[in-house]
């Protein structure tokens, strides 16, 4: 198994100091960004894109930048968060008229590939995108908000697809996204994840190296 990754959402960062306090988090042990991009219409809510992304490097920021894309049409995005600095792209394969087009454009522009299913998506889509896949994304809440309950159901979706990682023999990270924090972590990790992405239960926090702390020994543990 993979070192554990904690990829704080900045979605819950303070945006008036949003490099001072995407930086923060990143000193206070935290591996990756996770930076949540919405366009009000695939989800309904709007956030940030490659402008921001970009401003983020230009300030220093050098940790991977996990860009989940909750836009659609996705294409056209692409290209401008890979010139942005993004590390990872990923991408909720509803959202996108031609998955397999949409992998090989994120890899053409040097990035790595990730699918986003959310709570209802089958795992179907994963019979012919896996080997073109670096992660695969399971939302533990429906996309849109920070600082929603984690849908336990997630769980057995966690198991069958570790399994299918697994069985691959391929190098797929395994994270999951949404009400991940100190009691939900744990039961994450023993069901397969890898990867956790943590926005409310780090930003705004008093202490984010306490958290962070906390939350890589319970998903170690
Ligand atoms: C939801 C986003 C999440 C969100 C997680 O659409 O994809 O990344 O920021 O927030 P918390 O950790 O507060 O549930
Ligand atoms: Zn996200």
């Amino acid at each position: 198994r993979q070192p554990i990754v904690i990829a704080p959402s900045i979605l819950s960062a303070d945006f008036a100091r949003l490099g001072a306090d995407a930086q923060k988090a990143l000193d206070a042990g935290a591996d990756w960004l996770h930076f949540d991009v919405m366009d009000n219409h695939y989800v309904p809510n709007l956030s940030i894109g490659p402008q921001v992304c970009k401003a983020l490097r230009d300030y220093g920021i050098s940790a991977p930048i996990d860009v989940h894309l909750m836009v659609t049409p996705v294409d056209r995005i692409v290209p401008d968060f890979a010139a942005a600095g993004a590390t990872r792209i990923s991408f909720h394969p509803e959202a996108s008229a031609h998955v397999d087009r949409t992998l090989q454009l994120i890899r053409s522009h040097g990035c790595m590939t990730g699918l986003v299913l959310n709570p209802a998506t089958p795992l179907q889509w994963l019979d012919w995108t896996l080997h073109q896949l670096d992660l695969v994304l399971l939302m533990s809440v429906n996309p849109g908000f920070g600082g929603q309950a984690f849908i336990p159901a997630t769980l057995d979706k966690l198991r069958v697809v570790r399994a299918r990682i697994d069985s691959s023999g391929r190098d797929v990270r395994l994270e999951v996204d949404g009400g991940i924090n100190h009691d939900t972590i744990g039961a994450a990790a023993g069901a397969g994840a890898d990867t956790f992405v943590a926005g409310s239960a780090v930003f705004g926090k008093p202490d984010y190296r306490a958290v962070i702390g906390d939350l890589r020994a319970r998903a170690a543990a």
